[in-house]
């Protein structure tokens, strides 16, 4: 794999921004360098993008020190006093580590869950640990519209300043939703799409909504012909990377349409050790797990996304270690405009009564 990549390294002169591009490969990625940069330096940035096009090298948790390394510290120190996050899924993994730091930065926090029980217990370690009382949880099940509905409506005195659709799964059997939905694409689509609907009134200006994906998705082309799994034996990973292909899409055209309203944005955490991980994929955990990245990792960008000043941010983009990333890896995942108006147009109709 090494000597086809390094084949297909094309030597370029282009010029990036003053930086100078030494090498772009067959899925059009960057290798740039400083202006006057020596030889260590220009060695180092090869290494730094082979080990990227490695994917485990960059998804694991040596690909986020290395990655950090660039970080800004300046970015941490943040204060959200005032502002209203929510994060769903805040129990458990990535969201209750991006919900800690959320209240850590002052802010006041929603925990959406499904389980009442779980998620008073991750407010009682998150008001601990934050130190103020200003997190509260509210129970929601992302994955029926009713609930959604619900929950739309307890929070209709709400200003929002960030709402977080964090929840996900990876099942491995088919099941239904009341509402005639596949669970997967139900919780990771239908759900968030009509709670973004039904909270647009309530988000304050310069509000950010942020989906979290899954580098999974980039195995896949959207395909909506059959997303209920009705013609075919289900398969919950191409399920769960349809869902979180749906969600980078949803996250651009939701840009479009919420223009200045509000910042959208998808990332992916990387690979990340949550009980989410150890549960769904028993075996990849026990190959990976010494190199998983933590929960806090797996939710540096997301936490990242919510503090970051606008001037840095761009609507719309798909995110990975706080820098925009491609959004595929492989022409044949491209979908075309059709497949997009025809993601946003089922996503009305499934959740049209809902409204
Ligand atoms: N870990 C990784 O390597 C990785 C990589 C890429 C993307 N992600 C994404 O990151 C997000 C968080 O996952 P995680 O790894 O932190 O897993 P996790 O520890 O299992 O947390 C998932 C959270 O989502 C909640 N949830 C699931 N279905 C829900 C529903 N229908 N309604 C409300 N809440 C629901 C879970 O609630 P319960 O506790 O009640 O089950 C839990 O709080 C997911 O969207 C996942 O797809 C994770």
């Amino acid at each position: 794999m090494p000597c086809s990549i390094a084949i297909s390294i094309a030597i370029s002169t282009a010029n990036l921004n003053g930086h100078r591009c030494l090498f772009h490969d067959q899925r059009g990625l960057l290798a740039c360098v400083a202006p006057g940069a020596n030889g260590s330096a220009v060695l180092k940035s090869i290494v730094h993008h082979l080990l990227d096009r490695s994917i485990y090298y960059a998804f694991d948790a040596t690909g986020f020190d290395r990655h950090a390394a660039a970080f800004d510290p300046d970015d941490g120190a943040v204060d959200l006093s005032g502002k209203v996050c929510l994060v769903t899924g805040a129990n458990s993994g990535i969201g209750k580590a991006t919900a800690l730091s959320l209240a850590r930065s002052n802010a006041t926090v929603l925990l959406l869950c499904r389980s009442e029980a779980r998620g008073l217990e991750a407010k009682r370690l998150i008001q601990a640990e934050a130190g103020h009382d200003r997190v509260h949880v509210e129970v929601v099940d992302m994955a029926r519209l009713r609930s959604v509905c619900d929950l739309a409506d307890r929070l209709q005195g709400e200003r929002i300043d960030v709402l977080i659709h964090n929840a996900g799964a990876l099942l491995s059997t088919r099941t239904m939703t009341e509402d005639g939905l596949e669970t997967t694409w139900a919780t990771h689509v239908a759900g968030p799409f009509l709670l973004t609907k039904r909270l647009i009134p309530r988000l304050a200006t310069g509000a950010r909504v942020i989906f979290v994906s899954s580098g999974g998705m980039y195995t896949q082309r959207l395909d909506l012909t059959d997303v209920a799994w009705h013609e075919r034996p289900f398969d919950g990973v191409v399920a769960y990377a349809q869902a979180k292909r749906a969600q980078v899409i949803l996250s651009e055209l939701w840009a479009e349409r919420l223009g200045d309203r509000a910042l959208v944005a998808a990332m992916h955490p990387g690979w990340v050790n949550t009980p989410g991980v150890e549960q769904a994929l028993p075996r990849f955990y026990r190959f990976t797990r010494n190199r998983l990245r933590t929960p806090a990792q797996g939710a540096d960008t997301v936490i990242w996304l919510a503090k970051a000043p606008a001037a840095r941010l761009e609507s719309g983009r798909f995110w990975f270690d706080r820098k925009v990333a491609s959004t595929h890896l492989m022409k044949r995942t491209k979908e075309t405009e059709s497949d997009r108006l025809g993601l946003w147009k089922l996503c009305e109709e499934m959740t049209v009564d809902k409204s």
